[in-house]
């Protein structure tokens, strides 16, 4: 037998099928890749457990109240209103800083807002979904229960105080109390409301390289073993009726709702209510010894159950020392920081962190060897915006649209960075010691301009 060669049509078909499968394969598998792109994941998956990663639903009407914006629940709790309106939580969505953080290019905007406007009738959209779980591609849809004056309110009491019942679909507040009688329904659960701060100020989370979170100051209170709540501190109590006067209530034990922290207000205009309602620094200056050619200043986390400074990486205590002369005038000056350093390029790290624990020291040891001194001056100053952040904000203000843009282009005079927080005056030949006032300090703090 001989064999015959394999026609040349034979090898053309058995190419062409070739050519058929390849294309068909590649068609398939464009098809999964646009598939996989655009297909909706749920957010739960992308960001499992994640208080954070939704607002809080829709919520409807409140009986007797209406809409649950802020503004409506003080035409009753007119003094509570009064002094959340001047909390950071009311502009936690106007806050220059925010404006300016958010604008940029790469905030994934739609988180951000979730902790800083966190109830969904704050906000134009519904978020069903990402494409292809990428947080910078929300899938959005109109929300018909958007409210525009309640997205201005922040971190409004809504999203404290109110939510929806599974079973009637109705809004009713959280209480603390009890045994109140309010005109809109109520559950009492001191419980919840005092551990919804963790759900936002405790939170340690890498999105991506640059971008991450590090608020640990519900764990730091925790391993103090402290029996205080965030509110025991930041809510002081203050006995009186929980309405307005004319409502006839009884008087109780209320909280002041200003919610002061680091002693830093969002506006200058701010300054005047820190001390009323609560601010109090962390740090003390517990001890000054001046031993021959040494200064040794101890300063101690009296008044907090987190460290100081807490919450957000940037903030920081500069603390000086001057010596003077019998002129009053500057012969010595030294300087030195108590907080955290990150380098954020090429990825956001944390480098060295200084900061005191509640309950612990902090101690700076000086070498002076200048006979001339006859007093020192020590200074704390507690920095919330660094100047050198504030020059980058404003040259990429044109990032943002206006009123923001005009704002933080001025936001040098609008925008108070720092605080002076304590001052004291020592004399060497008495060991004398004067420590200026809280209240001075605050009204010197309004004419302060940077860092
Ligand atoms: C029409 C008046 C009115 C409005 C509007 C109103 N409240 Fe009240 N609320 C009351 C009265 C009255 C009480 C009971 C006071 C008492 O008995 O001492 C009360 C009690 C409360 C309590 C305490 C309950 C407890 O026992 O701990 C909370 C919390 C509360 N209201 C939150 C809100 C919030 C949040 C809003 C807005 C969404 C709101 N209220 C709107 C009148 C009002
Ligand atoms: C929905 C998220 C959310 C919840 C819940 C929440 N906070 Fe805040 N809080 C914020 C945001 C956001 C800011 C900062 C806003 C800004 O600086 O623009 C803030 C700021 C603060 C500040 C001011 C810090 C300063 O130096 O100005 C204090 C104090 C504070 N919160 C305490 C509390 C306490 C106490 C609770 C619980 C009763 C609580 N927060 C619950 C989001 C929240
Ligand atoms: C960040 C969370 C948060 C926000 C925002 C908030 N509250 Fe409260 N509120 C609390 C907590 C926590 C308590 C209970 C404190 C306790 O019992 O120790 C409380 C207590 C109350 C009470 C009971 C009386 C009292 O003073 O203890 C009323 C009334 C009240 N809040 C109304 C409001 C109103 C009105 C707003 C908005 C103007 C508001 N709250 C905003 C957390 C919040
Ligand atoms: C024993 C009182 C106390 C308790 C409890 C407490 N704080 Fe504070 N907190 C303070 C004091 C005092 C300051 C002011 C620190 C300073 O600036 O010197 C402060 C500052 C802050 C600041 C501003 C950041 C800063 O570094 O100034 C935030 C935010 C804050 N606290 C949140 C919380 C939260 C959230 C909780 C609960 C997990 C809490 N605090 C529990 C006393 C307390
Ligand atoms: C998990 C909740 C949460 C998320 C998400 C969140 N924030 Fe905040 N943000 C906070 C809290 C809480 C504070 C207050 C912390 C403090 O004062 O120590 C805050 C404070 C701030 C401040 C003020 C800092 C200061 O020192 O005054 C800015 C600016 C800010 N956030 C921007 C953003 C941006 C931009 C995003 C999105 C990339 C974002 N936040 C996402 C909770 C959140």
């Amino acid at each position: 037998m001989v064999s015959r060669p394999k026609s040349s049509f034979g090898n053309w078909k058995l190419k062409r099928n070739i050519y058929i499968s390849f294309f068909l394969f590649l068609i398939l598998g464009a098809s999964v890749l646009i598939y996989l792109n655009q297909r909706e994941v749920p957010i739960e998956q992308v960001f499992p457990g994640k208080v954070w990663a939704k607002p809080i639903e829709n919520l409807p009407d409140l009986k007797a109240v209406g809409a649950p914006t802020a503004k409506n629940c003080g035409n009753c709790h007119t003094e509570i209103y009064e002094e959340w309106k001047r909390s950071t939580h009311a502009n936690a969505l106007s806050d220059i800083q925010f404006q300016s953080e958010l604008a940029k290019p790469s905030s994934p905007k739609w988180i951000c807002l979730n902790c800083h406007i966190p109830v969904q009738n704050q906000r134009e959209t519904i978020i069903t979904g990402l494409k292809n779980g990428d947080y910078f591609r929300p899938i959005e849809i109109v929300n018909p229960s958007f409210n525009p004056e309640m997205k201005a309110e922040g971190v409004t009491c809504a999203s404290c105080h109110v939510r929806v019942d599974s079973e009637t679909k109705e809004s009713y507040v959280i209480g603390g109390t009890g045994g109140t009688s309010p005109p809109h329904p109520v559950k009492i659960d001191r419980k919840q409301l005092l551990s919804r701060c963790y759900d936002c100020h405790n939170e340690t989370y890498t999105l991506n390289e640059s971008l991450v979170c590090s608020f640990q100051t519900g764990t730091e209170l925790i391993a103090t073993k402290s029996n205080e709540s965030c509110s025991s501190c930041h809510q002081p109590e203050v006995r009186r009726s929980f309405v307005k006067p004319s409502l006839n209530k009884p008087i109780r034990r209320s909280h002041k709702h200003g919610f002061i922290g680091g002693g830093v207000p969002k506006s200058f205009e701010l300054y005047s209510d820190q001390i009323r309602l609560g601010y109090k620094p962390g740090i003390v200056l517990s001890n000054i010894k001046v031993e021959n050619n040494t200064v040794e200043l101890t300063l101690t986390n009296t008044n907090a159950d987190h460290h100081v400074t807490t919450g957000d990486p940037e903030r920081f205590y500069r603390l000086t020392l001057t010596g003077l002369n019998k002129k009053g005038n500057i012969v010595f000056k030294e300087e030195t920081t108590i907080g955290q350093e990150w380098s954020w390029s090429p990825s956001a790290k944390k480098v060295s962190d200084s900061r005191i624990p509640s309950g612990k020291n902090f101690v700076w040891t000086l070498e002076q060897k200048d006979p001339l001194i006859e007093s020192f001056l020590f200074q704390a100053v507690h920095v919330r915006l660094k100047d050198k952040t504030s020059d980058y904000m404003i040259l990429s203000s044109s990032n943002l649209s206006s009123p923001y843009k005009e704002k933080v282009e001025k936001m040098k005079d609008l925008y108070p960075h720092s605080s002076i927080i304590i001052e004291s005056i020592y004399q060497l030949k008495t060991k004398n010691r004067k420590d200026t006032p809280l209240e001075e300090l605050f009204r010197r703090n309004i004419q302060r301009k940077g860092e």
